[in-house]
């Protein structure tokens, strides 16, 4: 396999394109427009001129790096793609109308992959031409520090489809966990319990978001503390996750804690909009309560 498609060049796009062009393959990355296409690649530009200017990289490994990135306006020239990944907004009818559309162009050996972090694959892939070559591939934010990929197969999943990300993830130096097709396969259906639990502190005034915060981040070595981490993730994204182990599962240990409810009312969904459980206008972030 010698090239990828990646769709969605946000966060998550823009870095599995950063990744994977690293790893030698060619990436076709689409989004909406063409604009917003190369919007993503300037943002993967302007990363790895903060790696050039820690001496991680040289400064030709960034330029080769950044040549294999094409910024595409359609989905034709990934017809030529042993895998395309789709990395876009994490809403099913969104997601749906985009493997209906890439369908029509994907290769007769090619796998289509979903990074989704809460949608079931198995569902997903019936918007998919073969549910035997659909797949999840969970990254991680930020994905180019990041270690981890969670593969999912979906019901139809065939082993092959299996053994191409196994060759992909490895070309990435990612270590790989395999996951069957539950609410929040592994990495979410243990970590959004831990943010919710911590919203719920916060909100019965066990402790302050900065105590809450130091408390997780020292007592227990985690690189940030879970309303730090809620916020670098998104509340919004955070809540969607939750109410996905609630409804699915029907427990009600998964019910989402009012405080995470009432920020995403306000709209403070967290880092990207500046303000969540800290203001982020400043240099440095300040709790909000
Ligand atoms: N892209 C590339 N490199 C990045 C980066 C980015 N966006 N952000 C940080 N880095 C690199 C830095 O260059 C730095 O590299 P060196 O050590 O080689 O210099 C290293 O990561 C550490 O960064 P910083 O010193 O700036 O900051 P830090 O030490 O506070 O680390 C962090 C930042 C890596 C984000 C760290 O705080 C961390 O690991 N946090 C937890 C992240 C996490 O849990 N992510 C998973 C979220 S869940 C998810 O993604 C799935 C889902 O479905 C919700």
């Amino acid at each position: 396999m010698r090239s990828v498609g990646v769709i969605g060049a946000g966060q998550m796009g823009a870095g599995i394109a950063q990744v994977s062009a690293a790893a030698g393959y060619h990436v076709y990355l689409s989004d909406l427009d063409l604009e917003k296409a190369e919007a993503g690649k300037a943002g993967i530009s302007k990363a790895l001129d903060r790696l050039v200017a820690k001496e991680k990289m040289s400064r030709n490994e960034a330029d080769t790096l950044l040549s294999r990135i094409e910024p595409v306006a359609n989905y034709e020239p990934m017809a030529d793609a042993g895998l395309i990944i789709e990395a876009a907004t994490e809403r099913e009818e969104i997601k749906r109308k985009i493997f209906e559309s890439v369908g029509k162009i994907l290769g007769h050996q090619a796998v289509l992959a979903s990074n989704t972090s809460s949608i079931p694959i198995t569902r997903l892939s019936q918007a998919s031409p073969d549910p035997t070559r659909f797949i999840g591939v969970h990254f991680f934010n930020p994905v180019p520090v990041m270690g981890l990929i969670e593969v999912i197969r979906g019901l139809a999943t065939s082993d092959g489809t299996v053994k191409v990300i196994e060759t992909y993830g490895a070309a990435l130096g990612k270590q790989m966990v395999y996951a069957n097709d539950a609410p929040g396969f592994i990495v979410n259906r243990v970590l959004m319990p831990m943010i919710n639990e911590a919203c719920f502190a916060l909100g019965e005034g066990v402790a302050s978001i900065r105590d809450i915060d130091t408390a997780c981040q020292l007592g227990l070595n985690h690189p940030m503390g879970p309303l730090t981490l809620a916020d670098f993730i998104g509340l919004d994204t955070c809540l969607e996750i939750t109410n996905v182990l609630l409804t699915s599962t029907g427990d009600p240990k998964f019910r989402p804690a009012p405080i995470l409810q009432k920020y995403v009312e306000a709209g403070w969904f967290g880092r990207k909009v500046k303000r969540g459980f800290y203001d982020y206008s400043g240099e440095i972030p300040v709790p909000t309560r």
